[in-house]
């Protein structure tokens, strides 16, 4: 993915460069005129083709045409009879060509033509004898005669019958007598044709289909019992607690008002939320990359404004998530340590979170497999995508064993390497809690070395192996992504960095700070210009023509700013926790963020597919700014959120619910809704467990933090 965009801006950037030139330099009118002809390329398509014959198939004399060779030349005399004697199914044939597009030196290289009346077509020629539209994305590489490195996409339609390499022949061979290049790429691929034909669907994602339905009934029907059988709600048996949509909508927008708990800190959920809506944001600029863009060159300019700024670090949302995830380990696992006088049951704090963690993460990994393929329909199905999510069929058990981010560079759903990120960092976590509980600040002056150890680490790999962060260093390679971002040891900063300050936090929990104005003052000041020189400090270097940072230069920003980001976030927590928040506290700790935070995770993990869905249904280029990417945003934020809805209530509630309650630690993750519920569980709770370890509390405790982990 990231390769692709690169290749993108430069190709963008190669045409900024040559529209810079000055006009006489750039094209004569000769080339111009040359160009200009192809106003219509059915026009020119149709006429070269007029008579076709055996001929123009441009088989080499060494064999003889085959059967397939031989259909297709019969459906293209067909074609262009029917185009001579006015058949309406050829003109319509021709008719949904794209042609040049228009505003080329505005960057709009696509011209999509009209992609349904394609595929619509069905002749019926006789009994046996049918021919189909077959719609195809060509790459015509006319421009390079002038220099510029572009390919011009143009949607053409043609029978059937008739391959991508045979297209591609035949459009060869057009070009060469017009122009009179010659050219040895394949023009058109099987990959970016279309017919109406559907895929059937496989195996796997009948299984997906039949899973989410038998969900979505065992939804429906514990509901329907939940409103009519059991108007004593302490008598709902487990299995319509678990499924019933009226019981875990009730836990999901039950608002709690702030400062209730003195254990919660409440503006974690507008910073989780905020970080959500950031991620979402990003990738949708990522999506506007790969999608045909009629003014692509105010992308390339984009790049150089402040606000753009803002999106290129969205990255900087996921640092929030691993410093929130570290900060809620230690603050829950302390506390209940502190119970337990330091006893752990490690393996069932592990078991816990992976079983609160996994189940929607393996029914993604199946709808982005099986699913997503057949969903938005498109001429640009496998263009504009995130991601290629048929890798899955390789890797999707690295991804259930949180080990994708170091053992595969084909991640299945990639944007999941946080999860490995921040799973890996919990299997380490008892470690560094048995550290803390131990031996106090001296662990916590441990772990600071080691988060500095692996800062130097992370300086020291950019260092020696020259990876780029900026795009005109030039590619950046997904190699470099993958050891300096997607793996753990370089990614470890914000989490630890979260983990000290919730010990710091944990060790204080009794004290009230008592600051004067001046201090509150300095903190903001101090954690805003963190943050904000974290994401603008790029700024002047983000002119294509400003002189490259050097490697040392680039390799400082970026580790410092994983040190500097969680630096600010840290004030940010204390400063609302203890009553200087003001205004940020307010907004952050609003409850309106509750249930959008307890759905945060699944809609981490499917916003991707309402994302790829829209891109993929685009028929024709779209205008890049930044109010329409907003416009894009919101209705991909809405649909997500949505998405992200249903699959906790089908999926992500049910099988929370049905773990903690089967485990040997009791307390289900919806909340008691009222009395009679506290009683059930207890019932529960007491029927399940003989003895309460004290140890299991803590498991059960950091469960909980996982769902509201992201
Ligand atoms: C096709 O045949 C017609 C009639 O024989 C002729 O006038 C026309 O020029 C031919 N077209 C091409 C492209 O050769
Ligand atoms: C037409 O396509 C088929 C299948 O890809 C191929 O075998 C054949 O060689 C092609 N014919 C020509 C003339 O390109």
């Amino acid at each position: 993915m990231v390769k692709m965009i690169v290749t993108l801006l430069l190709f963008g950037l190669a045409l900024v460069s040559s529209t810079q030139l000055d006009s006489s330099d750039f094209i004569t009118m000769e080339e111009y005129k040359r160009i200009m002809e192809f106003r219509s390329l059915a026009f020119e398509f149709a006429q070269h083709y007029e008579n076709i014959t055996q001929t123009d198939l441009d088989i080499p004399s060494t064999r003889i045409p085959n059967q397939q060779d031989l259909q297709c030349l019969a459906d293209m005399t067909q074609l262009t009879t029917g185009l001579a004697s006015g058949k309406l199914w050829s003109v319509k044939m021709f008719d949904s060509w794209g042609t040049f597009p228009k505003g080329l030196l505005m960057g709009n290289i696509y011209d999509m033509g009209n992609y349904d009346e394609c595929i619509g077509i069905q002749k019926t020629i006789s009994d046996k004898y049918r021919i189909q539209g077959k719609y195809c994305m060509a790459k015509l590489p006319i421009l390079k005669s002038l220099g510029i490195p572009l390919d011009l996409n143009i949607g053409i339609c043609l029978p059937a019958s008739c391959s991508a390499t045979n297209m591609s022949m035949f459009l060869k061979q057009m070009l060469q007598k017009l122009i009179g290049i010659n050219i040895n790429t394949q023009l058109v691929t099987e990959e970016n044709c279309k017919t109406s034909d559907r895929e059937p669907f496989d195996g796997l994602a009948i299984f997906t289909i039949v899973f989410l339905s038998l969900m979505g009934a065992a939804l429906a029907v514990a509901t329907l019992c939940d409103y009519f059988l059991y108007g004593d709600q302490s008598k709902r048996p487990l299995v319509v607690m678990a499924f019933s949509a009226r019981a875990n909508s009730r836990t999901l927008f039950r608002l709690v008002e702030p400062r209730t708990n003195p254990n919660v800190i409440d503006c974690l959920n507008g910073m989780r939320c905020l970080s959500l809506i950031w991620v979402i944001y990003g990738h949708q600029y990522i999506m506007a990359l790969l999608a045909p863009t009629m003014n692509s060159i105010s992308i390339i300019r984009w790049f150089e404004e402040p606000f753009s700024n803002l999106v290129s670090h969205a990255a900087f949302s996921v640092d929030t998530f691993l410093f929130l995830g570290g900060l809620l380990v230690v603050m829950i696992s302390l506390r209940a340590m502190e119970r337990t006088k330091g006893r752990l049951n490690v393996p069932l704090m592990y078991i816990h979170r992976y079983l609160r963690l996994t189940p929607i993460l393996a029914v993604a990994i199946l709808f982005y497999m099986t699913l997503l393929p057949h969903l938005g329909e498109g001429p640009l199905i496998h263009k504009v995508r995130f991601d290629d999510y048929s890798r899955c069929e390789r890797t999707w058990f690295w991804t259930l064993l949180y080990l994708q981010n170091y053992a595969t560079s084909e991640i299945c759903i990639s944007h999941t390497w946080y999860l490995a990120v921040d799973m890996q960092l919990y299997i380490l976590s008892p470690i560094f809690l048995i550290a803390l509980y131990k031996w106090g600040k001296k662990g916590a002056a441990g772990i600071f070395v080691l988060m500095l150890f692996l800062s130097g680490c992370l300086f020291t790999t950019m260092m020696t192996k020259k990876y780029p962060i900026r795009l005109q260093q030039g590619h950046l390679p997904v190699e470099a992504q993958r050891k300096l971002y997607f793996a753990t040891h370089t990614h470890a900063a914000p989490w630890l960095l979260g983990f000290l300050f919730g010990y710091f936090l944990h060790a204080n929990r009794n004290r009230t700070f008592k600051l004067n104005h001046l201090s509150v003052w300095l903190g903001w000041l101090i954690s805003l210009a963190l943050l904000f020189t974290s994401i603008f400090v790029l700024y002047p270097a983000s002119k294509w023509h400003a002189s490259p940072l050097s490697m040392l230069e680039q390799s400082l920003y970026y580790t410092l700013t994983r040190i500097a980001w969680p630096l600010g976030l840290c004030w940010v927590v204390f400063a609302c926790m203890n009553g200087y928040g003001g205004m940020a506290d307010s907004f952050l700790s609003s409850p309106l963020w509750q249930p959008l935070s307890k759905i945060s995770y699944s809609a981490y993990i499917f916003h991707i597919v309402m994302q790829q869905i829209i891109g993929s249904r685009m028929r024709s280029s779209a205008f890049f700014s930044d109010f329409e990417m907003m416009i894009k945003f919101w209705s991909t934020f809405g649909f997500s959120v949505l998405l992200a809805f249903v699959m906790h209530l089908i999926v992500e509630a049910p099988f929370g619910v049905l773990s903690t309650m089967l485990m040997p630690s009791r307390r289900p993750t919806p909340k008691p809704e009222n009395t009679a519920e506290i009683h059930q569980e207890a019932e529960i709770a007491k029927s399940k467990t003989t003895s309460a370890s004290p140890v299991e509390i803590i498991a059960t405790a950091s469960s909980e933090t996982v769902s509201t982990l992201l």
